[in-house]
């Protein structure tokens, strides 16, 4: 084990993929790191690198609580949260399922407000560092993924807005606006539309064709991702190089990360647009819908 730096830190989503990673990468730099998720067994491996593993469901107000007083009894602050668990869905915007909509915004939005609200003091005590694992895909108009880029988008402006209000009590905000990243994220359901859907066009599932194109090697590997991430999160804690008076980051990593913000924020929608038509092999697709839909119903 790493000797302790004295900084403690809580990544929630840390059962697999990016949050195990960063905790792991954390934990060998000398932090003291509580590993929050709900599969706790996932975590036991995470005991040999000193983690603590701490039973957590961002969606239960309960169960954050709990959280928060573990982690108070045995320390009187935190100096990095990471924010990171999340759930993907798809779905076309038009066609999502309630259902749907509002387990994705449990995870990925209402679950970090309330984990935020709940830690503050314990962070404000250690003028520590919140931070948020979102996603280039708030950015970005990727087709029928409208509700996790809503919830990331959503994300992304309550941390903007957050680290505005918290710069007086010395605290940090690190949005770490993500790419592609080789994690079992999207592998975990394969969706295809509702059978009455306006995009099954001529025996085609549009949605299905995205999934099936998706090539998990072109991802930036996990634990190169948590490398880089530790590092961010070093840097903006510390206040060094780059990060030297600012209080508020975005960090872009991940496959793609710096080229989605870069086309997002330089170039017209009109490019932009055609440019994710051609790369989701939607071109054929959203020509048939288009003459199939040509004529204006009175
Ligand atoms: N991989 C990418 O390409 C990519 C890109 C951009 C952003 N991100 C974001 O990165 C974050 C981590 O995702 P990942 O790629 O590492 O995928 P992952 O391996 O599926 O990790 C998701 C984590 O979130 C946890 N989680 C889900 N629901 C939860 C809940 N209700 N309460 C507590 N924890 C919960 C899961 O743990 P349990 O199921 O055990 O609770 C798991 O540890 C997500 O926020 C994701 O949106 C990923």
């Amino acid at each position: 084990m790493a000797q302790s730096n004295g900084k403690v830190a809580f990544v929630t989503g840390a059962s697999s993929g990016i949050g195990f990673a960063v905790s792991v990468e954390l934990a060998k730099r000398g932090y003291k790191v509580y590993a929050g998720a709900r599969r706790v067994d996932d975590m036991k491996p995470l005991k040999k690198f000193g983690i603590i593993p701490v039973n957590l469901d961002v969606t239960s107000a309960e169960s954050i609580s709990a959280a928060r007083e573990l982690i108070e009894l045995e320390n009187d602050h935190l100096d990095i949260l990471l924010n990171n668990a999340g759930n993907f869905r798809v779905a076309p915007a038009i066609e999502v399922s309630d259902e749907d909509f509002i387990r994705c915004y449990e995870v990925n939005l209402y679950g970090p407000i309330r984990v935020t609200r709940e830690f503050s003091k314990l962070i404000i005590k250690g003028k520590g560092l919140f931070a948020y694992t979102t996603s280039n895909a708030g950015m970005m108009p990727v087709p029928f993924a409208s509700i996790y880029s809503s919830s990331k988008a959503a994300l992304s402006a309550y941390a903007s807005t957050l680290a505005f209000e918290v710069k007086p009590f010395g605290v940090q905000v690190l949005d770490f606006v993500s790419g592609g990243v080789k994690t079992g994220i999207t592998q975990v359901e394969h969706p295809v539309l509702n059978s009455d859907s306006l995009y099954r066009i001529d025996g085609r599932d549009l949605m299905r064709e995205i999934g099936d194109k998706f090539e998990p090697n072109q991802l930036m590997d996990v634990n190169v991702y948590a490398v880089k991430a530790a590092n961010d999160l070093e840097a903006a804690l510390n206040g060094v190089g780059f990060f030297s008076n600012a209080t508020y980051f975005r960090s872009f990593r991940g496959s793609a990360s710096s080229i989605s913000w870069f086309v997002t924020s330089f170039l017209s929608r009109w490019f932009l647009e055609t440019v994710l038509l051609l790369a989701f092999g939607l071109k054929d697709g959203f020509n048939a819908i288009k003459k199939k839909h040509s004529s204006k119903s009175k």
